[in-house]
């Protein structure tokens, strides 16, 4: 059973993270389909991702929630990076596989990008996807951030380097968009 709702999409909520959710966690991030995009090549058990919900969900900086679905887990979105300051934050997302391609991503980045311009005073909110990833880079278009530069070769996976995509948008972009 999710934690706390926190927020609530139109097909998903976005709920507190728990030590319970460990298992989901380890379970889904590990599988190819989920960490290869995310450029992630290290294996992590359940003791690891003990350790990241005590010290880094439980921290002060930033914010991670886990994304659910008819009220079961089905991946976690994040902001790890946030300046309340200059009034930006760098935001990422991963579904489990087999909860991809059924609109939860579109849903919980628009939610989540609610939150952080309406509620934590955000001007402008960041991601970022690796140039081989046709889901992400069509979600974040989708959604209305717009791709305002790339760098080169920043990611190796698969045996080669890869470029990223930068994507952004303005707390007003954000209101007037469609
Ligand atoms: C990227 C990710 C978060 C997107 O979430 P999702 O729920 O799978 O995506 P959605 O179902 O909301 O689809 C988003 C858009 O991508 C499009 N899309 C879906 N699959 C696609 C594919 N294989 N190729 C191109 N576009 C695709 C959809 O049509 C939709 O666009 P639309 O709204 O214009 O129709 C999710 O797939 C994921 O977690 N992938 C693995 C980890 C990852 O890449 N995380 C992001 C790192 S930057």
């Amino acid at each position: 059973m999710p934690g706390a709702t926190f927020l609530e999409g139109d097909s998903v909520d976005l709920c507190t993270i728990e030590k319970d959710d460990v298992a989901f966690v380890t379970e889904a991030l590990n599988h190819p389909e989920v960490r290869v995009p995310l450029g992630i090549a290290e294996p992590k058990n359940e003791t690891q991702h003990e350790e990241w919900v005590e010290e880094e969900v439980a921290s002060d900086d930033g914010f991670n929630l886990l994304i659910v679905a008819d009220d079961e887990p089905v991946g976690v979105i994040s902001s790890n990076w946030m300046s309340e300051r200059h009034g930006h934050a760098v935001m990422s997302a991963w579904l489990a596989a087999d909860a991809q391609g059924q609109g939860y991503g579109t849903d919980a980045t628009s939610t989540f990008v609610d939150f952080l311009v309406d509620e934590r005073r955000m001007e402008t909110v960041r991601a970022e996807a690796f140039a081989f990833n046709e889901k992400s880079n069509a979600m974040l278009q989708s959604i209305g951030m717009e791709r305002v530069g790339t760098i080169p070769n920043w990611a190796f996976v698969d045996g080669e380097h890869h470029d990223s995509h930068i994507y952004a948008v303005t707390a007003d972009q954000w209101r007037d968009r469609n």
